[in-house]
């Protein structure tokens, strides 16, 4: 019986000794010490033997046992140290390695030239201000002058929306121009009015020049004895502080319905500085005749301020807006052939800037 039990000890302590988590040294314990094992089959068999063996044999049965225990304890302790050495390895982190750095993105061309337009007009006491992007018919049209089935609404190409036309209000639209924030800032019956107002404007264009939905800035100043040379002054403001100190404006006469008298704003060529002709003598070919057009400016007509509840007897005002796009690329130093570049999202392109 002894034999048995040194051979039983043998194998408990090589699966002890090969076992290498703790999981299977609790294994180990319960398929060799546990109760049902061979180890405790043989104690049982101890009565068993004649009262002169018994006494040896439980001595030796103690020492076995005794060995086992230490041999499990001192294995369990060795696993679980390792446990924590694979951990410490595994986790390591090297503060000195040079780390990755996150790729820094930048504003679209568009946000940046309408933050520095929001400054540029701030200066002047112009405060921003954005109005809905989907428009009644009365502020897009109505309101400024331009009656239903007007001519002049042919000028705007308009997405209509499919919704409910409202009795006062008319159909929706996408606003096809800033200016339909003008009578929803005189609503708001603050007198005097600074307001720059820069949304997304809606038109049913695409081309090289052209995209559907672009942004205007829209300036629109209501005081007492508001006249055009508040108007020029502000727009040589804005020429000089975007496009650079030489630069200066002309008016020259135009038609909207919404002003009177209306203006289309012309810019100083900054290739030929305004004489049309490059130094070679040639003819400046990216204006021809040393001036650009910027946009439509004008005094907002009396029937608009009537719409907008102000008494154009007492009050005046000067408007002007255009395309946030088309401005920004008319900048020295960007050249970009086709406008609708800069909605298609590729980051090759946007990056440049
Ligand atoms: N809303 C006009 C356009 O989109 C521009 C304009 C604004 C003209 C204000 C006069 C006054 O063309």
């Amino acid at each position: 019986m002894l034999d048995k039990l040194e051979q039983a000890k043998d194998k408990t302590l090589t699966a002890i000794s090969a076992a290498d988590s703790l999981e299977s040294l609790a294994e180990v314990e319960i398929r060799h010490l546990g109760r049902k094992s061979e180890m405790t089959e043989l104690l049982k068999g101890l009565g068993s033997l004649p009262p002169e063996e018994r006494k040896a044999a439980g001595r030796r049965v103690n020492e076995i046992k005794g060995e086992v225990r230490r041999a499990l304890e001192e294995r369990r302790a060795a696993v679980a140290a390792a446990v924590y050495d694979n951990l410490a390895e595994s986790e390591r982190i090297d503060t000195t390695e040079p780390g990755i750095r996150p790729a820094l993105g930048h504003l679209h061309l568009t946000t940046q030239a309408i933050r520095e337009i929001t400054e540029i007009f701030r200066a002047l006491g112009f405060v921003r201000v954005k109005y809905p992007e989907v428009e009644w018919d009365w502020y897009a049209f109505e309101a400024l002058n331009m009656p239903p089935d007007h001519p002049a609404r042919d000028e705007w190409e308009t997405f209509f929306i499919d919704a409910p036309e409202d009795e006062r209000l008319g159909r929706m639209v996408l606003t096809p121009h800033t200016t339909s924030g003008d009578v929803r800032e005189m609503e708001k019956k603050r007198l005097p009015i600074r307001m720059m107002n820069i949304s997304k404007t809606y038109r049913r264009q695409i081309d090289v020049s052209h995209v559907p939905m672009f942004h205007q800035f829209e300036g629109l100043l209501v005081d007492r004895d508001v006249s055009v040379t508040h108007l020029k002054g502000v727009l040589d403001h804005f020429a000089r502080s975007f496009f650079g100190p030489d630069r200066k404006t002309r008016l020259r006469p135009f038609h909207f319905r919404f002003t009177e008298p209306s203006f289309e704003v012309d810019i100083t060529c900054g290739i030929c500085h305004g004489t049309g002709e490059i130094e070679s003598g040639g003819k400046c070919r990216l204006c021809k005749e040393g001036w650009l057009e910027l946009g439509g400016a004008g005094m907002l007509h009396p029937n608009v301020l009537k719409a907008g509840n102000i008494d154009p007897e007492e009050w005046s005002a000067l408007a002007f807006g255009w395309g946030v796009e088309r401005t920004m690329m008319m900048r020295s130093g960007i050249s970009i052939d086709d406008i609708r570049l800069l909605y298609k999202s590729d980051l090759r392109f946007l990056h440049q800037f």
